[in-house]
């Protein structure tokens, strides 16, 4: 059973990776970078700054694509970083990138499926993976591209058990989860509102699923995978004291790569705190929120530290 850390574009970048290993240790077998993309025929440059090789932990870079020229500039790019696995994107529901067929919208076209299944072939030096959705508007969708998504020499593929519509919330199709784990030839990985170490159990008792990737809940409760590692639950104030080491490793690193535009690297830190009510108290998210200078930001910060 493997965990991964999802990608979430916008939070989990360079710096948060680097630091969440460091911070937690190596509980999570992989991180999985937001998506890297074609800007005007070029694969966009911050995107591949993000995708810098590195040893401290395991990257699988992801792409996203809407034919095969773009598909080929992409995983070239990253062949020549030095990678050896590709994740493809077939489940992004971001308007911007659906109506141009990419994520959520690729998975409904059997024909670019199969194509690239025709050249992972060509490619047996990288190994792929897939992350989907179960379609467009519709939980069935997937299945008029099962021919060409079984044809994919893929090694595993995950699934988030909505569709495109729904964006991140409402139901889980379970049902059809479990119909995509016996039609489809490859490993599942499950994906979705993974929260709790009971949700880890839950989620790796699934008939036929090989792994868990969990994204916003990690965001929440960065210490997740270490305390069902570690078979225990933490204490509030162990998490938010490793919380803060977080926050801290990130800073320095945001810092570093924006160079000093002090109300940039404020914006950047801003996002940090998104997803952590439930681990910090209100009135103290509150005041992180408000703070727009980085004097009143790290005063609103370091108040936490206090309590
Ligand atoms: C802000 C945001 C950005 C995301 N960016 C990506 C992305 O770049 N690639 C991708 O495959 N999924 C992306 N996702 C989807 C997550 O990886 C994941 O599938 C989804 O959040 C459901 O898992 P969770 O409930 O564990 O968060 C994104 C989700 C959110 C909320």
């Amino acid at each position: 059973m493997k965990i991964y850390s999802a990608p979430l574009q916008g939070y989990t970048d360079s710096a948060w990776r680097a630091a969440h290993r460091c911070v937690y240790g190596d509980g999570v077998d992989a991180y999985f970078s937001p998506f890297v993309r074609v800007e005007h025929g070029q694969v966009r440059r911050r995107d591949l700054a993000d995708t810098m090789p590195t040893t401290a932990y395991t990257l699988v870079p992801q792409v996203i694509f809407r034919d095969m020229e773009e598909f080929d500039i992409l995983v070239q790019a990253l062949v020549d970083q030095g990678y050896t696995r590709v994740d493809l994107n077939f489940g992004c529901p971001f308007p911007p990138q659906v109506k141009h067929g990419r994520g959520a919208g690729a998975l409904v076209k059997p024909d670019l499926l199969a194509a690239v299944a025709g050249r992972m072939r060509e490619l047996p030096q990288v190994r792929f993976s897939v992350k989907m959705r179960l379609g467009m508007d519709d939980a069935h969708q997937w299945r008029a591209s099962t021919e060409a998504l079984a044809a994919m020499p893929v090694e595993f593929v995950t699934i988030h058990p909505r569709i495109a519509r729904q964006g991140y919330k409402g139901e889980l199709w379970m049902d059809e989860l479990v119909a995509a784990i016996d039609i489809l030839p490859h490993p599942i990985v499950f994906n979705g509102e993974i929260v709790d170490i009971q949700d880890i159990d839950r989620a790796m008792a699934i008939d036929g699923v090989c792994g868990v990737m969990i994204g916003r809940g990690l965001l929440r409760r960065p210490s997740l995978v270490a305390e069902w590692r570690e078979g225990r639950e933490w204490s509030a104030d162990e998490r938010l004291c490793k919380l803060c080491e977080l926050h801290d490793m990130v800073y320095e690193q945001r810092r570093e790569r924006l160079q000093g535009g002090e109300a940039q690297v404020v914006q950047s830190m801003h996002t940090f705190w998104d997803y952590a009510d439930g681990q910090v108290e209100h009135r103290r998210l509150k005041a992180i929120r408000k703070a727009n200078s980085l004097q009143r930001y790290f005063e609103a910060v370091n108040m936490l530290r206090r309590h």
